[in-house]
């Protein structure tokens, strides 16, 4: 048996003696998807966490992920296979400068990506992810003056959709913002017939030319459905893995980077995890997530408000 299978076989053996559960974002590495009982985007792995029996969640995603599922299961195990696997969105936005942030703007209703720590979560009064970002933010009343934050990009995509004014927090995602348009319309021409599927952190000019802005759940289900061979994937890469596993018959370009050679389109922090990790945090039950009870009592609210929108 090579060492990939013996790895495998290992994690498989472990999560049952463990009552584990493996999730998996579709960042992560190809392998770590193929062992992952469940694999999603930030809104489904969140709903699917609430559902599950299991002692144990393995969250193989970034930090706020895991923190997402132990807050909303606080009986849980939760395991992140790297703790380190933070967000640079997310550590765009420290909570001392949201709340004085929020404390200047009286009256406004408080939107956060989920793409934040629990700490900013408590100062939110709903929670988004780029699946419902448009839905809940449409279901605040037209008048309601808003507070948008961390990411620039999906807030001005939301506010160009739903044609409200939300007052955004000046963040934004290494990877996504990163991308070069000059060079993706080159990549247009020479691909006439390919399709573009942009997520909504990536900047305004890319999601102009997009055919379809969405999460990585949304892309991936677009490029099942729809009719067309060709798609240029302006998002982080490890989504190709499902898109190439799924759509066998279709070809799914990842767009350029502004700079030449660089792999500036892997998430670092997605891919801290390895299979190796995976298997000793299921081994040792540990790096477990843990919140803080004050602020998951208060970060329970907005999220719980979402689930329920969504
Ligand atoms: P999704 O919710 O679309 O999976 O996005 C998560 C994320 O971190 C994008 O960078
Ligand atoms: Fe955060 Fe960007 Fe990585 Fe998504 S791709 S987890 S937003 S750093």
């Amino acid at each position: 048996m090579n060492v990939e299978n013996s790895l495998r076989d290992e994690v498989l053996r472990l999560k049952k003696e463990r009552d584990a559960v493996i999730l998996a974002h579709y960042y992560q590495q190809g392998e770590i998807q193929d062992v992952a009982d469940f694999i999603g985007d930030s809104l489904a792995l969140a709903q699917i966490a609430r559902t599950l029996p299991n002692k144990v969640i393995v969250m193989c995603g970034v930090h706020f992920m895991g923190e997402t599922a132990k807050i909303l299961c606080p009986d849980k195990t939760v395991l992140v296979p790297d703790p380190a696997a933070g967000c640079s969105l997310a550590d765009s936005c420290s909570a001392d400068e949201f709340e004085a942030f929020i404390k200047e703007h009286p009256g406004y209703t408080v939107v956060s990506y989920v793409n934040t720590s629990a700490a900013v979560k408590a100062l939110t009064d709903v929670v988004v992810t780029s699946s419902n970002a448009r839905k809940v933010v449409e279901s605040l009343p037209g008048d309601a003056k808003i507070i948008f934050g961390p990411d620039r990009n999906l807030g001005n995509y939301i506010n160009s959709v739903t044609g409200r004014e939300m007052l955004l927090w000046d963040g934004a995602c290494h990877v996504h913002e990163q991308f070069s348009l000059e060079k993706l319309l080159e990549l247009k021409k020479e691909y006439p017939d390919a399709l573009v599927l942009a997520h909504p952190e990536c900047k305004k000019p890319l999601l102009l030319v997009a055919d379809k802005v969405g999460s990585t759940k949304a892309l991936l289900d677009f490029a099942k459905t729809s009719e067309a061979k060709r798609f240029i994937v302006v998002t982080e890469s490890g989504i190709l893995h499902q898109m190439r596993k799924e759509c066998p018959d279709k070809e799914f370009i990842p767009a350029p980077p502004e700079e030449a050679g660089c792999a500036c389109n892997n998430c670092s922090f997605m891919k801290l995890n390895t299979m190796e990790k995976l298997r000793d945090c299921l081994r040792d039950l540990s790096p477990a997530i843990e919140v803080d009870p004050e602020i998951a009592a208060k970060a329970v609210r907005p999220i719980e408000r979402m689930l329920s929108l969504s």
